[in-house]
């Protein structure tokens, strides 16, 4: 199984922050079922800068590590851009490493809103040839007031991805209602662990697993985990016709 979304390399953004974080946390992975990890460095938050050829570097020398340490896990390289106006730019100077140097990138919107111009930058991405995969939606305050405005985006192209902890509760019941409201609505694409540490910020992805085959069946832990697989590859992934999350519902009425 691949987790797409982790903070495993160490001291270089709030994820693990020493070789021995990222150790534990690689043991950990493997106990979960994790045999690849895409490595996914906070860039451009307002703390965290890490470009394209420098988490390439690191990637590789923590590969090195976990093989001399017999862990059988493989780190991939990857990005967690916060959307910025000039990220178009900076995809043009090399400094935006898409998953696996893949046509997929990860895009953070702010916690607390969708920016402006959002829908335009997402845009601009999609003609450079880009997919933008907007990461946790669920944890975002615009998106929980209105939905649709996700909906918008993604009938617009763009694809998302909710966190595991999500899906089991561990953010609270509000944002576990949504993420299922989300995956039923055929919002997302994909769940992984964004797991930061072995300790308050883990992967969560076991659980998760019981969680969505529990209310959404076999084929939907199918749809996710395959979806992970096909866009580690660049490859064309599964998606079916999002449509609105019913307000009543969205609310809690039923
Ligand atoms: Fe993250």
């Amino acid at each position: 199984m691949i987790d797409i979304h982790s903070h495993i390399l160490p001291g270089i953004d709030d994820g693990a922050q020493t070789v021995e974080d990222s150790i534990n946390m690689a043991k950990l992975a493997v106990e979960e079922g994790i045999t690849k990890i895409i490595a996914t460095p906070h860039h451009q938050n307002g703390k965290y800068n890490n470009k394209k050829h420098d988490i390439i570097s690191r990637v590789s020398d923590l590969n090195q590590i976990l093989q001399n340490e017999k862990i059988p896990l493989e780190v991939l390289p990857g990005q967690e851009t916060r959307i910025y106006g000039e990220m178009t730019d900076d995809i043009d100077k090399g400094e935006i490493l898409p998953l696996n140097h893949t046509n997929y990138l990860f895009i953070e919107l702010p916690s607390g809103h969708i920016p402006r111009y959002t829908e335009q930058l997402l845009f601009d991405i999609q003609l450079k040839g880009f997919t933008p995969i907007i990461v946790h939606p669920e944890r975002n305050s615009g998106v929980m007031e209105n939905p649709d405005k996700l909906l918008h985006l993604v009938k617009k192209g763009a694809l998302t991805q909710v966190t595991a902890g999500s899906v089991t509760g561990y953010f609270g019941k509000k944002i576990q209602r949504l993420s299922k409201q989300l995956i039923e609505a055929n919002m997302t694409h994909f769940i992984s662990s964004d797991a930061h540490n072995v300790t308050n910020r883990s992967f969560h992805i076991r659980e998760s697993i019981a969680e969505v085959n529990k209310e959404f069946g076999s084929q939907a832990v199918y749809y996710f985990q395959e979806n992970a697989e096909l866009v580690a590859k660049g490859q064309t992934i599964y998606k079916s016709e999002p449509s609105s999350i019913k307000r009543k519902k969205f609310l809690g009425i039923f």
